[in-house]
Protein backbone atom coordinates (compact mmCIF):
# COMPACT_ATOMS: atom_id res chain seq x y z
CA UNK A 1 0.00 0.00 0.00
CA UNK A 2 2.82 2.11 1.24
CA UNK A 3 4.62 1.69 -2.17
CA UNK A 4 2.09 2.24 -4.31
CA UNK A 5 0.88 5.66 -2.46
CA UNK A 6 5.00 7.01 -2.84
CA UNK A 7 4.57 5.40 -6.25
CA UNK A 8 1.48 7.75 -7.08
CA UNK A 9 3.35 10.72 -4.97
CA UNK A 10 6.58 10.54 -7.29
CA UNK A 11 4.06 10.25 -10.51
CA UNK A 12 2.49 13.30 -9.48
CA UNK A 13 5.35 15.44 -8.40
CA UNK A 14 6.86 14.95 -11.75
CA UNK A 15 3.67 15.84 -13.62
CA UNK A 16 4.09 18.96 -11.74
CA UNK A 17 7.72 19.31 -12.53
CA UNK A 18 6.98 19.16 -16.26
CA UNK A 19 4.00 21.33 -16.00
CA UNK A 20 6.12 23.89 -14.18
CA UNK A 21 8.98 23.72 -16.75
CA UNK A 22 7.11 24.55 -19.48
CA UNK A 23 5.22 27.66 -18.15
CA UNK A 24 8.41 28.69 -16.75
CA UNK A 25 9.76 29.54 -20.72
CA UNK A 26 7.25 32.15 -21.39
CA UNK A 27 8.90 35.09 -20.02
CA UNK A 28 8.43 38.79 -20.12
CA UNK A 29 10.44 40.67 -23.02
CA UNK A 30 9.11 44.19 -23.05
CA UNK A 31 7.85 46.35 -25.12
CA UNK A 32 11.02 47.61 -26.70
CA UNK A 33 11.45 43.88 -28.23
CA UNK A 34 8.42 44.48 -29.91
CA UNK A 35 8.55 48.00 -31.02
CA UNK A 36 11.19 46.95 -34.09
CA UNK A 37 8.27 44.98 -36.26
CA UNK A 38 4.95 46.52 -35.04
CA UNK A 39 5.99 50.78 -35.50
CA UNK A 40 5.32 50.76 -38.90
CA UNK A 41 2.30 52.34 -40.85
CA UNK A 42 1.65 49.06 -42.56
CA UNK A 43 1.88 46.93 -39.97
CA UNK A 44 -0.68 49.34 -37.84
CA UNK A 45 1.67 51.78 -35.62
CA UNK A 46 0.66 49.37 -32.32
CA UNK A 47 4.04 50.98 -30.61
CA UNK A 48 2.22 54.48 -31.44
CA UNK A 49 -1.04 54.03 -30.33
CA UNK A 50 0.01 52.21 -26.90
CA UNK A 51 2.58 55.47 -26.61
CA UNK A 52 0.74 57.65 -26.43
CA UNK A 53 -1.82 56.02 -24.10
CA UNK A 54 -2.77 56.51 -20.37
CA UNK A 55 -1.35 52.77 -20.11
CA UNK A 56 2.31 53.39 -21.30
CA UNK A 57 1.87 55.83 -18.42
CA UNK A 58 0.53 53.92 -15.69
CA UNK A 59 3.33 53.50 -13.67
CA UNK A 60 4.59 56.85 -13.40
CA UNK A 61 0.86 57.51 -11.98
CA UNK A 62 1.58 56.29 -9.41
CA UNK A 63 4.89 58.30 -8.39
CA UNK A 64 2.42 61.47 -8.32
CA UNK A 65 1.18 63.30 -4.64
CA UNK A 66 -2.24 62.04 -5.77
CA UNK A 67 -1.18 58.18 -5.71
CA UNK A 68 0.48 58.67 -2.51
CA UNK A 69 -3.41 60.22 -1.37
CA UNK A 70 -4.83 57.26 -2.56
CA UNK A 71 -2.82 54.88 -0.56
CA UNK A 72 -2.87 56.66 2.55
CA UNK A 73 -6.71 56.56 2.32
CA UNK A 74 -6.69 53.14 1.77
CA UNK A 75 -3.84 52.82 4.94
CA UNK A 76 -1.20 51.70 3.13
CA UNK A 77 1.83 52.92 5.24
CA UNK A 78 4.54 52.97 1.95
CA UNK A 79 5.11 55.17 -1.51
CA UNK A 80 1.95 53.96 -4.19
CA UNK A 81 4.93 52.82 -6.26
CA UNK A 82 6.23 50.62 -4.01
CA UNK A 83 2.98 49.19 -2.65
CA UNK A 84 1.96 45.73 -4.34
CA UNK A 85 -1.84 46.83 -3.85
CA UNK A 86 -1.44 49.83 -6.09
CA UNK A 87 1.15 47.89 -8.92
CA UNK A 88 -0.96 45.14 -9.23
CA UNK A 89 -3.06 47.55 -11.91
CA UNK A 90 -0.63 49.65 -12.94
CA UNK A 91 2.76 47.52 -13.90
CA UNK A 92 3.29 44.07 -15.28
CA UNK A 93 6.04 41.49 -14.05
CA UNK A 94 6.87 43.37 -10.39
CA UNK A 95 7.17 41.21 -7.33
CA UNK A 96 6.71 37.55 -7.37
CA UNK A 97 6.21 38.09 -11.69
CA UNK A 98 10.37 39.61 -12.18
CA UNK A 99 11.25 36.08 -12.03
CA UNK A 100 9.92 35.66 -15.04
CA UNK A 101 11.20 38.87 -17.34
CA UNK A 102 14.02 38.85 -18.84
CA UNK A 103 16.82 41.73 -18.73
CA UNK A 104 15.10 44.04 -21.51
CA UNK A 105 11.90 43.97 -20.01
CA UNK A 106 10.82 46.93 -18.00
CA UNK A 107 8.03 47.20 -15.34
CA UNK A 108 8.33 51.31 -15.24
CA UNK A 109 6.91 50.77 -18.78
CA UNK A 110 3.28 50.09 -17.00
CA UNK A 111 0.23 48.15 -18.77
CA UNK A 112 1.98 47.10 -21.83
CA UNK A 113 2.04 44.86 -24.78
CA UNK A 114 2.69 42.02 -23.00
CA UNK A 115 -0.25 42.85 -20.41
CA UNK A 116 -2.51 42.03 -23.01
CA UNK A 117 -0.99 39.47 -24.93
CA UNK A 118 1.16 37.65 -22.60
CA UNK A 119 5.10 36.92 -21.95
CA UNK A 120 6.27 36.73 -25.69
CA UNK A 121 9.98 35.22 -25.40
CA UNK A 122 8.65 32.40 -27.26
CA UNK A 123 6.26 33.81 -29.71
CA UNK A 124 8.18 36.61 -30.74
CA UNK A 125 9.77 35.05 -33.55
CA UNK A 126 8.59 36.26 -37.30
CA UNK A 127 8.21 32.42 -38.50
CA UNK A 128 5.44 32.28 -35.38
CA UNK A 129 4.11 35.31 -35.08
CA UNK A 130 3.28 35.00 -38.63
CA UNK A 131 1.27 31.75 -37.68
CA UNK A 132 -1.78 32.50 -35.19
CA UNK A 133 -2.10 28.77 -33.85
CA UNK A 134 2.00 28.75 -33.74
CA UNK A 135 1.86 32.01 -31.69
CA UNK A 136 -1.42 30.68 -29.46
CA UNK A 137 1.05 27.39 -28.72
CA UNK A 138 4.07 29.47 -27.53
CA UNK A 139 1.93 31.70 -25.32
CA UNK A 140 0.18 34.48 -27.00
CA UNK A 141 -3.34 34.96 -25.07
CA UNK A 142 -5.83 34.22 -27.66
CA UNK A 143 -9.11 36.42 -27.26
CA UNK A 144 -12.32 35.02 -28.31
CA UNK A 145 -14.59 37.68 -29.06
CA UNK A 146 -15.50 40.79 -28.01
CA UNK A 147 -16.65 40.02 -24.49
CA UNK A 148 -13.51 38.24 -23.80
CA UNK A 149 -11.29 41.09 -24.67
CA UNK A 150 -14.17 43.08 -22.55
CA UNK A 151 -13.36 40.74 -19.65
CA UNK A 152 -9.87 41.34 -19.98
CA UNK A 153 -9.82 45.15 -19.43
CA UNK A 154 -12.11 44.58 -16.18
CA UNK A 155 -8.96 42.74 -14.62
CA UNK A 156 -8.31 46.01 -13.95
CA UNK A 157 -11.25 48.74 -14.78
CA UNK A 158 -13.31 47.63 -11.97
CA UNK A 159 -14.52 49.23 -9.00
CA UNK A 160 -11.24 48.03 -6.97
CA UNK A 161 -9.16 50.46 -8.29
CA UNK A 162 -9.87 53.83 -6.49
CA UNK A 163 -10.45 56.59 -8.96
CA UNK A 164 -13.35 54.31 -10.35
CA UNK A 165 -16.16 55.27 -12.18
CA UNK A 166 -17.78 53.68 -15.01
CA UNK A 167 -16.20 51.55 -17.39
CA UNK A 168 -18.13 51.77 -21.00
CA UNK A 169 -15.84 49.26 -22.74
CA UNK A 170 -17.22 50.59 -26.54
CA UNK A 171 -15.69 53.95 -25.66
CA UNK A 172 -12.63 52.64 -24.51
CA UNK A 173 -11.57 50.21 -26.83
CA UNK A 174 -12.05 52.58 -29.42
CA UNK A 175 -9.44 54.70 -27.60
CA UNK A 176 -6.77 52.37 -27.78
CA UNK A 177 -7.54 49.51 -30.63
CA UNK A 178 -4.15 48.87 -32.85
CA UNK A 179 -5.70 46.89 -35.72
CA UNK A 180 -3.32 45.78 -38.62
CA UNK A 181 -4.94 47.83 -41.67
CA UNK A 182 -6.97 45.55 -44.00
CA UNK A 183 -5.35 44.84 -48.04
C1 LIG B 1 10.25 39.86 -35.69
C2 LIG B 1 9.11 40.74 -35.76
C3 LIG B 1 8.08 40.68 -34.65
C4 LIG B 1 8.29 40.81 -33.30
C5 LIG B 1 9.61 40.98 -32.56
C6 LIG B 1 6.98 40.79 -32.68
N1 LIG B 1 6.00 40.64 -33.63
FE1 LIG B 1 4.01 40.50 -33.32
N2 LIG B 1 3.69 40.13 -35.31
C7 LIG B 1 4.65 40.23 -36.30
C8 LIG B 1 4.04 39.96 -37.59
C9 LIG B 1 4.73 40.00 -38.94
C10 LIG B 1 2.66 39.68 -37.33
C11 LIG B 1 1.56 39.35 -38.34
C12 LIG B 1 0.80 40.60 -38.65
C13 LIG B 1 -0.27 40.41 -39.68
O1 LIG B 1 -1.33 39.88 -39.34
O2 LIG B 1 -0.02 40.79 -40.82
C14 LIG B 1 2.49 39.81 -35.89
C15 LIG B 1 1.28 39.64 -35.24
C16 LIG B 1 1.05 39.94 -33.91
C17 LIG B 1 -0.23 39.86 -33.25
C18 LIG B 1 -1.54 39.37 -33.88
C19 LIG B 1 -1.40 37.87 -33.89
C20 LIG B 1 -2.64 37.08 -34.21
O3 LIG B 1 -2.46 36.01 -34.81
O4 LIG B 1 -3.75 37.48 -33.83
C21 LIG B 1 -0.04 40.25 -31.95
C22 LIG B 1 -1.08 40.33 -30.87
C23 LIG B 1 1.36 40.58 -31.81
N3 LIG B 1 1.99 40.37 -33.02
C24 LIG B 1 1.95 41.05 -30.64
C25 LIG B 1 3.32 41.11 -30.43
C26 LIG B 1 3.94 41.38 -29.14
C27 LIG B 1 3.17 41.68 -27.87
C28 LIG B 1 5.29 41.34 -29.33
C29 LIG B 1 6.38 41.50 -28.28
C30 LIG B 1 6.25 40.63 -27.10
C31 LIG B 1 5.52 41.04 -30.73
N4 LIG B 1 4.31 40.92 -31.35
C32 LIG B 1 6.77 40.90 -31.32
C33 LIG B 1 6.00 40.48 -36.09
C34 LIG B 1 6.63 40.59 -34.86
C1 LIG C 1 -3.37 45.46 -16.07
C2 LIG C 1 -4.47 46.37 -15.83
C3 LIG C 1 -5.21 46.96 -17.02
C4 LIG C 1 -5.81 46.27 -18.05
C5 LIG C 1 -5.87 44.77 -18.29
C6 LIG C 1 -6.42 47.27 -18.89
N1 LIG C 1 -6.19 48.51 -18.39
FE1 LIG C 1 -6.78 50.28 -19.20
N2 LIG C 1 -5.87 51.29 -17.70
C7 LIG C 1 -5.19 50.71 -16.65
C8 LIG C 1 -4.65 51.74 -15.78
C9 LIG C 1 -3.83 51.53 -14.52
C10 LIG C 1 -5.03 52.98 -16.35
C11 LIG C 1 -4.71 54.38 -15.83
C12 LIG C 1 -3.32 54.77 -16.26
C13 LIG C 1 -2.97 56.18 -15.83
O1 LIG C 1 -3.83 57.07 -15.83
O2 LIG C 1 -1.79 56.39 -15.53
C14 LIG C 1 -5.79 52.66 -17.57
C15 LIG C 1 -6.32 53.61 -18.44
C16 LIG C 1 -7.04 53.31 -19.58
C17 LIG C 1 -7.58 54.30 -20.50
C18 LIG C 1 -7.50 55.80 -20.34
C19 LIG C 1 -8.71 56.22 -19.55
C20 LIG C 1 -8.96 57.69 -19.54
O3 LIG C 1 -9.68 58.09 -18.62
O4 LIG C 1 -8.51 58.37 -20.44
C21 LIG C 1 -8.25 53.61 -21.49
C22 LIG C 1 -9.00 54.20 -22.67
C23 LIG C 1 -8.12 52.20 -21.19
N3 LIG C 1 -7.37 52.04 -20.04
C24 LIG C 1 -8.69 51.20 -21.94
C25 LIG C 1 -8.52 49.84 -21.68
C26 LIG C 1 -9.12 48.78 -22.47
C27 LIG C 1 -10.06 48.99 -23.65
C28 LIG C 1 -8.68 47.60 -21.97
C29 LIG C 1 -8.95 46.21 -22.46
C30 LIG C 1 -8.62 45.96 -23.86
C31 LIG C 1 -7.81 47.92 -20.83
N4 LIG C 1 -7.75 49.27 -20.69
C32 LIG C 1 -7.16 46.97 -20.04
C33 LIG C 1 -5.04 49.38 -16.40
C34 LIG C 1 -5.46 48.35 -17.24
C1 LIG D 1 -8.13 46.99 -9.83
C2 LIG D 1 -7.07 47.70 -10.51
C3 LIG D 1 -6.44 48.90 -9.88
C4 LIG D 1 -5.89 49.01 -8.62
C5 LIG D 1 -5.81 47.95 -7.54
C6 LIG D 1 -5.37 50.34 -8.52
N1 LIG D 1 -5.59 51.04 -9.68
FE1 LIG D 1 -5.12 52.99 -10.04
N2 LIG D 1 -6.14 52.92 -11.81
C7 LIG D 1 -6.71 51.78 -12.33
C8 LIG D 1 -7.44 52.15 -13.54
C9 LIG D 1 -8.18 51.18 -14.44
C10 LIG D 1 -7.31 53.53 -13.70
C11 LIG D 1 -7.95 54.41 -14.79
C12 LIG D 1 -9.12 55.17 -14.22
C13 LIG D 1 -10.19 54.30 -13.65
O1 LIG D 1 -11.00 53.75 -14.38
O2 LIG D 1 -10.20 54.10 -12.41
C14 LIG D 1 -6.48 54.00 -12.59
C15 LIG D 1 -6.11 55.33 -12.38
C16 LIG D 1 -5.33 55.77 -11.33
C17 LIG D 1 -4.91 57.14 -11.13
C18 LIG D 1 -5.25 58.33 -12.03
C19 LIG D 1 -6.60 58.84 -11.59
C20 LIG D 1 -6.94 60.21 -12.06
O3 LIG D 1 -8.09 60.57 -11.85
O4 LIG D 1 -6.07 60.89 -12.59
C21 LIG D 1 -4.18 57.18 -9.97
C22 LIG D 1 -3.53 58.39 -9.34
C23 LIG D 1 -4.15 55.82 -9.46
N3 LIG D 1 -4.85 55.00 -10.30
C24 LIG D 1 -3.52 55.44 -8.29
C25 LIG D 1 -3.66 54.20 -7.69
C26 LIG D 1 -3.14 53.88 -6.37
C27 LIG D 1 -2.36 54.82 -5.49
C28 LIG D 1 -3.49 52.59 -6.10
C29 LIG D 1 -3.23 51.81 -4.86
C30 LIG D 1 -3.80 52.35 -3.64
C31 LIG D 1 -4.22 52.10 -7.28
N4 LIG D 1 -4.28 53.11 -8.21
C32 LIG D 1 -4.74 50.83 -7.39
C33 LIG D 1 -6.65 50.51 -11.83
C34 LIG D 1 -6.24 50.20 -10.54
C1 LIG E 1 -4.80 46.95 -22.88
C2 LIG E 1 -4.51 45.76 -23.61
C3 LIG E 1 -3.57 45.81 -24.79
C4 LIG E 1 -2.34 46.42 -24.86
C5 LIG E 1 -1.63 47.24 -23.80
C6 LIG E 1 -1.83 46.12 -26.19
N1 LIG E 1 -2.72 45.35 -26.88
FE1 LIG E 1 -2.52 44.64 -28.76
N2 LIG E 1 -4.46 43.99 -28.75
C7 LIG E 1 -5.25 43.92 -27.62
C8 LIG E 1 -6.49 43.28 -27.97
C9 LIG E 1 -7.63 43.00 -27.00
C10 LIG E 1 -6.44 43.00 -29.37
C11 LIG E 1 -7.54 42.38 -30.24
C12 LIG E 1 -7.65 40.93 -30.07
C13 LIG E 1 -6.52 40.23 -30.72
O1 LIG E 1 -6.31 40.44 -31.93
O2 LIG E 1 -5.83 39.46 -30.05
C14 LIG E 1 -5.13 43.42 -29.82
C15 LIG E 1 -4.65 43.28 -31.11
C16 LIG E 1 -3.31 43.44 -31.47
C17 LIG E 1 -2.74 43.08 -32.75
C18 LIG E 1 -3.49 42.40 -33.89
C19 LIG E 1 -4.29 43.38 -34.67
C20 LIG E 1 -5.02 42.72 -35.83
O3 LIG E 1 -5.68 43.48 -36.53
O4 LIG E 1 -4.93 41.52 -36.02
C21 LIG E 1 -1.41 43.41 -32.72
C22 LIG E 1 -0.39 43.24 -33.85
C23 LIG E 1 -1.14 43.94 -31.40
N3 LIG E 1 -2.31 43.96 -30.66
C24 LIG E 1 0.10 44.35 -30.96
C25 LIG E 1 0.33 45.05 -29.78
C26 LIG E 1 1.59 45.66 -29.41
C27 LIG E 1 2.88 45.56 -30.23
C28 LIG E 1 1.40 46.31 -28.22
C29 LIG E 1 2.39 47.18 -27.44
C30 LIG E 1 3.06 48.24 -28.18
C31 LIG E 1 0.01 46.07 -27.83
N4 LIG E 1 -0.60 45.31 -28.79
C32 LIG E 1 -0.59 46.53 -26.65
C33 LIG E 1 -4.93 44.39 -26.38
C34 LIG E 1 -3.80 45.14 -26.06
Amino acid sequence: MTNTFLRLMTAGTLLCLVAGTALAQNKYIGTKMCAPCHRTEKQGKQLDIWKNSKHANAYNTLTTAKANEFAKARGIDKPAAEATECLQCHVVGYGEDAKLAEKTFDYKDGVQCETCHGPGSAYKTLPVMKDHAKSVAAGMTEYKDEAAIEAQCRTCHNEKSPSYKEFDFKKQWEKIKHPVPKG
